[in-house]
């Protein structure tokens, strides 16, 4: 059955049902506040409902409206997105609040324009915060959209084409429902994340079935066609968990973009473990870089002991770093760095990288 004419209600009647009575109770649909929708959507970039969750919940105790999150510390908000990634995220929320409160009266804007010329904001969060909150609208495509509508639609081919992306976004917009915009692009997003899935999709259960072509030609395996995954570029660091006596550690400072010093992709300018890109003997190169970091004398007689080999993936990077505790009677010190108990350092911004690295650390069977 094609989606035309009498049958487009239908079709729409019988998704809103099911969301209505599938629909998952996530914090954000609890609320119509622009703010608090505006930061469900960036965190949900990239990251997965569950893990965004609670980072959602602490991080609007932290900064309950727009005005709280512009005057805060960068730090601060840092720290509480230290953890679930992607970092320029956060750094430009806050640089959008700012401008909400200085531009638009404190209030998001409710015009796509103006939302499209705040940072990291694009077509994708702008139409998902300005239909959600203000009911405007305008349809979202994202990946999980765009796998729906290409199998219901049978679009074969990679939809991130150019041409094929514009194609969904016409059928996004045809399919749209002006009279619940937020509703309706809330049970697409539903759709894709809970039964038409990219492996195995239910389709026993999926409200669109009797519409859906891919399901008729048996295609649901092929649509959307799986993207080329670009190799992984093999990363090898070394780092150090000084300890002295009393448990506390050493992080070096977030590197400072600007002032033109190479920034290490993999720790996002956080608070970090002091570390280096290595070849292929981590420890002498290791101990080369920690001389010339903390001077000769700090570590003359400091053993560096292996730690578990920690993994980590970052987009297209798959690091491998290989961690040496380094026990000393006093911490050595650099340009900015500062002292802080090993099982503690989410006081401090820090990456996902750099915990995983204070786990093998502390890691029970390890002698403290
Ligand atoms: N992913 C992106 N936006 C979402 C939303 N509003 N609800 C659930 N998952 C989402």
């Amino acid at each position: 059955m094609k989606l035309r004419g009498q049958d487009l209600p239908r079709f729409r009647r019988k998704l809103q049902e099911w969301f209505s009575g599938q629909r998952r109770d996530l914090p954000w649909r609890r609320t119509k506040d622009p703010y608090r929708i505006w930061i469900s959507e960036i965190m949900l970039q990239q990251t997965r409902v569950a893990a965004v969750i609670p980072y959602y919940e602490s991080f609007l105790e932290r900064f309950p409206d727009v005005r709280a999150l512009a005057s805060a510390p960068q730090e601060e908000v840092l720290r509480l997105w230290s953890g679930l990634g992607y970092y320029t995220r956060a750094r430009n929320l806050q640089r959008a609040a700012r401008e909400i409160v200085e531009r638009h009266g404190g209030e998001f804007p409710r015009n796509l324009e103006d939302a499209l010329a705040l940072p990291g904001i694009g077509r994708y969060s702008a139409a998902a915060i300005l239909s959600i909150a203000y009911e405007e609208p305008l349809a979202v495509l994202d990946g999980n959209v765009a796998r729906v509508l290409a199998r219901i639609e049978a679009i074969r081919g990679d939809p991130r084409e150019s041409a094929r992306w514009k194609r969904l976004q016409q059928a996004a917009d045809a399919l749209l429902d002006g009279r619940a915009p937020g509703a309706w692009n809330q049970t697409v997003m539903e759709l894709g994340a809970t039964v038409c899935t990219p492996r195995a999709p239910v389709c026993l259960l999926c409200p669109a079935a009797k519409w859906c072509r891919a399901r008729q030609l048996g295609l649901t395996d092929v649509i959307p066609e799986k993207r080329c995954k670009r190799k992984p570029i093999q990363l090898l660091l070394a780092a150090a968990v000084f300890t002295d006596r009393n448990g506390r550690t050493l992080l070096v400072p977030p590197r400072d973009a600007t002032a033109g010093e190479e920034v290490s992709p993999l720790f996002s300018r956080m608070w970090q473990f002091p570390a280096v890109h290595v070849r292929r003997d981590a420890k002498p190169e290791l101990r080369r870089y920690l001389a010339e970091e903390f001077g000769t004398a700090a570590l003359k007689t400091a053993e560096l002991e292996a730690l578990e080999p920690v993994r980590h993936g970052v987009t297209f990077r798959a690091i491998t770093i290989s961690a040496f505790r380094v026990r000393v009677p006093r911490l050595p010190r650099s340009a900015g760095s500062r002292s802080i108990e090993l099982g503690n350092l989410t006081k401090l911004p820090v990456s996902n990288l750099t915990r995983k690295i204070a786990r093998a650390a502390t890691a029970p069977g390890r002698p403290g």
